[in-house]
């Protein structure tokens, strides 16, 4: 009884996040404080993420983040009364990472722990915004490993309505980027060369878009992305790519990559919308960040009287606000029990 502190960490893949929430007695779980390291610089010069070295900047961050968070929130380590952390999907050293300090910790304090699945973590972070939504609700889920259109009638009542086949729309933006000599992780630096070039230039494909269901198919567009450059002759040509005679027709193909992407995303949801007959969608993961797909999400929906709600921009990446607050929504519904031993799945 009374309130209780929740300590979320999220280590999944290549941010490091923390965040305490406090769940009062009656009412919404309250964000007190949360910090975030992201690794993106350090994987520039791959390409993408190196889970090695993406562990060892975990184990790098993790206990300064928490100490930054309960010092921004004012609390001492022995007021937290729950230790949540991401227990999966991820890469396995880095989730090793998240559950091996949780766990350190708990015993420490003497505290439970409760493991929070990451995609929950992302459905239920726009209930941090100032304009939280109600359940019922679709949820498109869009990040770079995950794509899905789910049912949710409440806090771990979620039907699967359909996903991707093959690669996540963050993945299509990513590999698109990657193609086209962007730097990494390329969704936002391809959103963002979009803008200067026309939608309509090059002809890409909506693989699935009149699929019947409520799945999704990205991996075609990513090989026209690079049939395309293979016929500029620009593939594997950092020179070509980087040529500024060349930028106003990279600039159409980000645009029409990224129309295509957006154009997907938005009728597969107002399928799932039409097929469940919910006024309500809510939008999260990175992908959730692109504002084409917010501009025409609101537009359309805003035409059938449905409503969107998004996690505040800085919470739709990875972050432990959103693993802090899935522990204290599954505490305060009663689903779930902390434990002195955590389930753990990689
Ligand atoms: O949810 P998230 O941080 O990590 C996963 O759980 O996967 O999502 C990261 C993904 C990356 O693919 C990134 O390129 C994409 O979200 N992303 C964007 C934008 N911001 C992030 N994609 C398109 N437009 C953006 N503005
Ligand atoms: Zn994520």
């Amino acid at each position: 009884p009374g309130e209780r502190l929740i300590l979320g960490v999220e280590s999944s893949c290549d941010e490091t996040g923390l965040a305490l929430v406090a769940l009062p007695e009656a009412g919404a779980p309250v964000l007190l404080a949360h910090a975030l390291h992201s690794q993106i610089d350090m994987h520039q010069a791959y390409g993408g993420v190196v889970p090695e070295l993406a562990s060892r900047d975990h184990i790098r961050r993790v206990v300064p983040l928490a100490r930054q968070v309960l010092s921004e929130a004012g609390r001492r380590i022995d007021e937290i009364d729950v230790v949540a952390f991401t227990r999966g999907p991820g890469l396995a050293g880095a989730l090793l990472v998240g559950a091996g300090m949780a766990c350190a910790l708990g015993v420490a304090i003497d505290r439970p722990l409760l493991g929070v699945h990451h995609l929950e973590g992302h459905l239920l972070s726009p209930f941090l915004s100032a304009d939280p939504p109600e359940f019922p609700f679709v949820a498109l889920l869009v990040s770079g490993g995950h794509t899905q259109l789910m049912r949710v009638d409440g806090v771990g009542r979620y039907t699967l309505l359909g996903e991707t086949v093959d690669d996540a729309a963050g993945e299509a933006f990513d590999k698109s980027a990657k193609l086209m000599g962007l730097p990494y992780p390329g969704g936002p630096h391809l959103a963002r060369l979009a803008e200067e070039g026309r939608a309509d230039a090059f002809e890409l494909p909506r693989p699935m878009l009149h699929s019947g269901n409520h799945d999704f198919s990205f991996a075609g567009l990513k090989t026209a992305v690079r049939t395309h450059l293979v016929r500029q002759g620009w593939l594997d040509r950092p020179d070509a790519l980087a040529d500024p005679a060349n930028h106003a027709a990279l600039a159409d193909l980000a645009a029409s990559a990224q129309t295509a992407i957006v154009e997907v995303l938005l009728k597969k949801s107002l399928g799932a919308l039409k097929a469940t007959g919910l006024k309500r969608l809510v939008v999260a993961g990175g992908v959730g960040a692109n504002r084409q797909l917010r501009s025409q999400l609101d537009q359309a929906c805003g035409r059938r009287g449905v409503r969107v709600h998004y996690p505040e921009l800085h919470l739709c990446t990875d972050n432990g606000a959103m693993i802090a607050l899935a522990a204290a929504m599954r505490l305060q519904t009663g689903q779930a029990v902390p434990t002195r031993e955590p389930s753990f799945d990689v």
